[in-house]
Parts: C-alpha cells; sequence; structure tokens
C-alpha cells in the first residue's frame, strides 16, 4: 500500500529516466528517494524502443525504492515533445442556479465546454488553463466564483499531445507495473518547482533545455501564457561540434562538457584543444573559440525560436522576472549572459522556489528539476478523489478553486 504522505515523479526524458520519491510531513517535503537510468529508447519524446524505456524506468524505480525504503505503487508522470501543442479555447455555458449565482460546478462546466474544441484528431487534451472568465459577455475577472449573471464564458489554454504519444507513454508505464496518477506536461510540474507566485504575477518564462527538445512555458498575471516545445536541445549542439570537428560524438560531447562555452567572443582566439588530450586516436588542434561559436549559433537558434512563438502568439516578450533556465543543456557555462542578450531579459539557473529538504546537492541540479516538479504535482493530488482529478493551485490563482478536468487516457 502507498503511504499517504509520500509523492512519487518520474520523469521519462531522451536521454535519462528519473525517479523523485517525497515524503511530506507538517507540511515539509523531504526529498527520501531519486532513481536516475539511462535511457536510449526514445526519440525526440517519443517511446521508439519499449522494450528498453520501460527496463529503464523499472530500473530508476527500483533505485528510488532502494534508497527511500518505499514500495513505488504509484506516480506522476512527465510528457514533452514537439508533439505537444497549445491553443487558445473559449468554454461558453449558461448559469444554472436560479438566482444566477456561479457556483463551483458552472466553473467545472464551463471548462469542460472549453475542452470540448474540436482539435484536430488523433489528439489528446492533458490540461486545460483558464485565463479569464467573462460574464454576460462583458465582465472579464479571474475569479468568477460567487458572482452573479447568465452566461459566463472562460478563455483557456489547452495543452493536447497526439494520441500516440501519449499511450506509448501510458503503456509503457503500465508495463512496469506502476499506476499513472496523472500525465503532466513536464514544464507546468518544473514551474511549482523553480517559479514563485511574485515571477508568475510579474511576467516570467521558464525554459527547460533537455536533450532533443526545448520546453518553455510563460506567465503573466499569474496565468499561463503561452507554453510550447521545440525540436531542438543540446544533443543538437554535440552532433554539430561532432560535424564541425570532424569528431565522432562522444568525443564531440566530451569537447562540449569540459570545454563548451556560450560566449565565443570571450574566447582568446588563441586557446587552443590539443585532441589527442582526449583521445590518442586524434591529432587534429582545435580553436575554443570555433566550438564555442557552434554552441551560440545552436542556442541561439533555440531562443530565437522561442521569442518568435511568443511574437506569432500576441505573447508580451518583456518579463520582468526574465528567463529561468533548467535542464541539463542549462549547464554550459556562458548561457546567463548569452541568454541575457539573446532573450533581452535577465536570466538565472532555476533554483528551488519552496522549502523542500533532503539530498540537497541534488536540488540545484537542472538535470533532477523535472522528476522534482512532477513528484510536487504529485503531493497536490487529494486524497479520496480518486485517480483522475488534478490541481494547479501551485501553479495559478484562480484554478485553485477549479480543481478536476484531467482527462484519463486509456491505452
Ligand atoms: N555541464 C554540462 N554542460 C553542457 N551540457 C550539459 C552538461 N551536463 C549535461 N549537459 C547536456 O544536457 C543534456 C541532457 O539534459 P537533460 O538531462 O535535461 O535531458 P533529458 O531530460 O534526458 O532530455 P529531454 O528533456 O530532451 O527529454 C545532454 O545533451 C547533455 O550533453
Ligand atoms: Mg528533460
Amino acid at each position: 500500500m502507498r503511504e499517504a504522505n509520500i509523492s512519487v515523479g518520474i520523469d521519462i526524458g531522451n536521454t535519462k529516466i528519473i525517479t523523485c520519491v517525497g515524503k511530506t510531513e507538517d507540511g515539509t517535503t523531504d526529498i527520501i528517494g531519486l532513481g536516475l537510468s539511462e535511457n536510449q529508447g526514445i526519440r525526440k519524446g517519443v517511446i521508439v524502443d519499449i522494450e528498453e524505456t520501460v527496463s529503464a524506468i523499472s530500473a530508476s524505480i527500483l533505485e528510488a525504492e532502494r534508497m527511500s525504503g518505499c514500495q513505488i505503487t504509484h506516480a506522476c508522470v512527465g510528457i514533452s515533445g514537439p508533439f505537444i501543442e497549445c491553443e487558445q479555447s473559449k468554454g461558453i455555458i449558461a448559469i444554472t442556479e436560479p438566482n444566477g449565482v456561479i457556483v463551483d460546478e458552472d466553473v467545472r462546466r464551463v471548462i469542460e465546454a472549453a475542452k470540448a474544441i474540436p482539435t484536430k484528431s488523433n489528439r489528446e487534451v492533458l490540461h486545460v488553463l483558464p485565463q479569464n472568465f467573462i460574464i454576460d459577455g462583458s465582465e472579464v475577472i479571474k475569479d468568477p466564483l460567487g458572482m452573479t449573471g447568465i452566461r459566463l464564458e472562460v478563455l483557456s489554454n489547452i495543452i493536447t499531445a497526439s494520441s500516440n504519444a501519449v499511450k506509448s507513454l501510458v503503456r509503457a508505464v503500465e508495463q512496469t507495473g506502476i499506476g499513472m496518477n496523472e500525465l503532466v506536461f513536464s514544464p507546468l510540474s518544473q514551474a511549482k518547482f523553480l517559479l514563485n507566485k511574485r515571477q508568475m504575477d510579474i511576467g516570467v518564462i521558464l525554459i527547460d533545455i533537455g536533450a532533443a527538445t526545448t520546453s518553455y512555458v510563460a506567465f503573466e498575471e499569474g496565468e499561463i501564457t503561452i507554453c510550447g516545445v521545440v525540436p531542438v536541445g543540446s544533443q543538437h549542439i554535440t552532433n554539430d561540434i561532432a560535424i564541425g570537428l570532424r569528431t565522432n560524438l562522444d568525443l564531440a560531447e566530451t569537447i562540449k562538457l569540459k570545454y563548451g562555452y556560450a560566449m565565443p567572443d570571450r574566447v582568446d582566439e588563441k586557446e587552443i584543444l590539443e585532441l589527442s588530450k582526449l583521445d590518442k586516436n586524434e591529432d587534429s588542434q582545435v580553436k575554443l573559440r570555433y566550438v564555442a561559436e557552434i554552441i551560440e549559433a545552436r542556442l541561439n537558434e533555440i531562443f530565437s525560436i522561442i521569442k518568435e512563438n511568443l511574437a506569432k502568439n500576441d505573447c508580451n516578450d518583456a518579463l520582468p522576472a526574465g528567463v529561468i533556465l533548467t535542464g541539463g543543456g542549462a549547464k554550459i557555462d556562458g548561457i546567463i549572459d548569452l541568454t541575457k542578450e539573446t532573450m533581452r531579459l535577465p536570466a538565472k539557473i532555476g533554483k528551488s522556489s519552496i522549502e523542500i529538504s533532503g539530498l540537497i546537492d541534488k536540488l540545484d541540479d537542472p538535470i533532477y528539476s523535472t522528476g522534482i516538479g512532477l513528484m510536487l504535482w504529485d503531493r497536490e493530488r487529494i486524497p479520496g478523489h480518486g485517480n483522475f482529478r488534478f490541481d494547479l493551485s501551485g501553479v495559478t490563482g484562480v484554478v485553485d478553486k477549479v480543481k478536476s478536468l484531467f482527462k484519463h487516457i486509456l491505452p
């Protein structure tokens, strides 16, 4: 049996799987178990080798079980990839109470109506994120409960994923014997861990630079304004280095990790790396400034795509709380200054925004932020309400009161 105060998150990434176990007592959460296993069964967020992925998930769970001493039966699982889409939607309902007072049930119904948009076929709705409610066509408010009117509308962001990607992920998790409490678009869970309310109120964008993908979510006035996934990540930098220097991928990865820098102008033009130092089969020399130019070009591409997406969707890109970077790709030296320059915003690496203890050294490592975020998302589950509900209360204001809506996905 699962202990009531235990919550678990599983991050199924393109390079690794992380299982995070948290124990919550007296309002404080302690990370008591972390499992990490390498995974080669995923390409661009889609499972291409189910057996490999199932055994990697199982290995990660086993390690987290050993460390925590808990038997894991259920978890919140993250999903991200280029198959994710964020679109605007509107729901409209007539208010049912004879006195016109808007009750919880009206809010639920209007959000259900927003979910029933004619999305493209073969897509699953993962989240409905209300932005504004409108009463009788004119009064725009954040929280309609207790107000009166005849007609209630909601403007929402709907996050959808391709059915195939969802089904294969659900199937892989099922095969490990673990029950899935919720399937969560990963950056939303990271926001729970890395962003505070003030940042979300004044405007902030969280960017997770993973191996194969870069996921982002922006907030303004406490609400999500846009989110998405760019099909480019840190692995592309490694590929570019391998092509640019004509080396194998392992050597290119080592060069990136040991000597990579994101600001070429700050690298002395005379700084040379003898490749024989890293691989005895190599005898060429490379200019470290050239390596930095390769890195800068890819990171700029990622940031430009995100900026374009913000502009295309009429989202404000002047976000005073700036860019919060996370994911393994954010560990490259010089990335903060490059982000500031390209995004024209303040920038920093995401750190825990909430009180959390245990395994402190891992808390600040960007590769763990999704796993920890998902564990925190799992912590929000309401006991006694079954497995089909989610609560965005840690993410945004009005939805504190708007629960449920998770569409349970069957394989
Ligand atoms: N110190 C570092 N400097 C530069 N890059 C790094 C560093 N550490 C890790 N990386 C890169 O981060 C990437 C892995 O990041 P992460 O663990 O966030 O990916 P993932 O979650 O498996 O992938 P995805 O989010 O795309 O599913 C790898 O490409 C790796 O080369
Ligand atoms: Mg990731």
